[in-house]
């Protein structure tokens, strides 16, 4: 497929007027344009941006039934420059490559869903630019979906897809440094299996199993679930949205990708900080008992979460067979503080690029300034 620049239909009237920037919450606001492009026949094609609308989708469209969905999350930034800046979009595109092989759906060559989704987005930030908010810890969150189309009840994989990327403004995370987290390790249900399952995609099916423990972990006063393994419920895995490490008598361990858990990127960008400044890391599994006798011992110093959403996230407090861990009580700690400030200060252009991380998308100067 040749691509350049995809057509456009534009809104008749835009809603950007409508929005509360002060109050921005997380994924119920959409931004004017989205994009989308079909496969049938064999094929994809039809790539185009056009307003965000409502889909037209058959009851008996069998991706409602059985779930061959699959989506990825991003997100781009005012930069103090005034240019937008796109985090390591290309992680995600491929991770949603995966996503899409794990779930059978007949997705393109790797390099070309790169250069389609790149593109996509690029032009959807400089379309809809207004819509990237202008204080710090906000951002324009970018979300690819692929779901099948054709309405069938037999299961096997659909014959028709439609990709999709639509964008919504979101707000700070900034309270949860302060404040921290709070977790609840789950040890009766299973997020993930722990061999040959789909916890290492980004499919809807994880998130479905997550949203009972979640909701059980708020009724008992706690913010999020801390997934074990699926085997013996014995080693850490992951939070609901973010990679989990800990600092651990001055060596940060974290658990390590083994299909079971989701390959984060900020995941990523923290081992690649941390090994930069030369602190010791251990990709490894981590058992709960470890965890309790770290902090019994006195040498459990940080517990964090790294992902899209917050960017680095302390966690305050851990909950496990009845006890609750006071992990931090002034959060953040000076390593969690010390990655968000790195990584934050490389997504609105305040530090340097030094991995070539960020990509760079042109907004008119016109638009508001950036807030620190
Ligand atoms: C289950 C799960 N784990 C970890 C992450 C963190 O991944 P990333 O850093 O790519 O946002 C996410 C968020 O996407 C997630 O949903």
């Amino acid at each position: 497929m040749q691509i350049s620049n995809f057509p456009v239909t534009p809104v008749e009237q835009s809603r950007l007027s409508q929005v509360d920037f002060d109050n921005l919450g997380f994924g119920s606001i959409f931004s004017d344009h989205m994009f989308s492009m079909v496969y049938e026949d064999g094929a994809w094609k039809n790539p185009e941006i056009h307003p965000y609308r409502t889909l037209a989708l058959e009851p008996g469209v069998s991706m409602l039934h059985y779930g061959q969905t699959v989506f990825d999350g991003y997100k781009a930034f005012r930069g103090l420059d005034g240019e937008a800046r796109i985090f390591r979009p290309d992680m995600n595109v491929r991770r949603l490559h995966d996503s899409c092989r794990r779930l059978c759906i007949p997705i393109m060559e790797v390099e070309e869903l790169l250069e389609i989704i790149i593109q996509a987005t690029r032009q959807l930030i400089a379309l809809d630019h207004g819509w990237l908010p202008s204080r710090w810890g906000q951002s324009l969150y970018v979300r690819p979906l692929v779901i099948g189309t054709e309405a069938t009840l037999e299961v096997r994989a659909a014959t028709s897809y439609r990709l999709m990327i639509m964008t919504s403004p979101v707000g700070s995370y900034f309270t949860n440094l302060q404040k921290g987290v709070s977790l609840r390790v789950e040890d009766r249900f299973t997020r993930a299996a722990s061999v040959g399952g789909l916890g290492a995609v980004k499919t809807a099916a994880n998130y479905a199993a997550s949203l009972l423990p979640g909701f059980e972990s708020r009724q008992q006063g706690f913010d999020q679930v801390l997934w074990l393994d699926g085997n013996e419920h014995r080693y850490v895995e992951e939070v609901g949205a973010m990679n989990i490490f800990f600092k651990i008598d001055g060596k940060v361990v974290t658990p390590p990708l083994g299909g079971s858990i989701l390959p984060g990127v900020v995941r990523n960008s923290a081992l690649t900080l941390l090994r930069d400044w030369g602190i010791p890391v251990e990709e490894r599994r981590i058992a709960t008992d470890e965890v309790v006798e770290a902090f019994r011992s006195g040498d459990l110093q940080e517990v964090f979460g790294a992902g899209t959403a917050a960017v680095i996230c302390p966690v305050a407090s851990i909950g496990f067979k009845g006890e609750v861990f006071q992990v931090a009580t002034t959060p953040p700690g000076e390593l969690t503080l010390r990655l968000y400030d790195q990584l934050t200060g490389i997504q609105y252009g305040k530090l340097a690029d030094r991995h070539g991380w960020n990509v760079r998308v042109p907004i008119p100067q016109s638009d508001s300034v950036m807030v620190q």
